[in-house]
């Protein structure tokens, strides 16, 4: 397998702590002391959860919910919603969060697919929200950083299921990925 190479860091690991301080804070406001269901899209969103909640004092539940637009590489595909690791939220305060607001489009139809099932409010935070690629009218509640139009990965953020674990947020190589889109 070929491994793409990381052009720059956009985000380092103290950057990004700050601003998911800076998240919580902002939550804290908004709910005070009541509780919450976060409903984190999988796979991205899992780095991003568990800083975040270990920031949170209000009481928190966990509900998994699985989408995925990109097969593979970075193109956009149709999306695939997989909900059976959701809890019950019905009458509930959810938050929903993603790793990344691209499009959109992720975050529209998860959203939909939460409103059917009657929660009290439906509240949307994301980790990065890349400027200027949006197809959507919705925007999210909460974002903690907004970035250029670059394909990025790291702190969840995957290309080919790859570099999830990256503690920063770099960009890669874009003769690396011009050779994966036209594959
Ligand atoms: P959207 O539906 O176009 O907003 O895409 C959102 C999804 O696309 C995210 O949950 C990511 O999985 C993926 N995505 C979009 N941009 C990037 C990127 O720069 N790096 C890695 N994944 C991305
Ligand atoms: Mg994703």
């Amino acid at each position: 397998m070929e491994t793409a190479e990381i052009l720059k860091i956009l985000l380092n690991e103290q950057q990004i702590g700050l601003g998911i301080d800076r998240l919580a804070m902002q939550l804290k406001k908004h709910y005070k002391d009541n509780p919450i269901t976060i409903v984190a899209i999988m796979t991205g969103s899992l780095v991003m959860l568990a800083d975040l909640i270990r920031r949170l004092e209000m009481p928190v539940c966990i509900s998994l919910i699985q989408a995925s637009s990109y097969r593979g590489g970075t193109k956009s595909g149709d999306l695939l919603v997989q909900d059976h690791m959701m809890l019950d939220i019905k009458d509930r305060d959810v938050l929903l969060i993603d790793d990344i607001f691209d499009t959109g489009r992720t975050l529209v139809e998860v959203t939909k697919r939460l409103a059917d099932m009657k929660p009290k409010t439906i509240r949307t935070a994301v980790f990065l929200n890349k400027l200027g690629q949006s197809v959507v009218t919705a925007v999210p509640d909460f974002v903690v950083f907004e970035i250029p139009n670059e394909f990025v990965v790291g702190y969840g953020l995957d290309y080919q299921d790859l570099y999830r674990n990256l503690p920063f947020v770099g960009v890669l190589e874009d003769s690396d990925l011009q050779n994966h889109l036209t594959a």
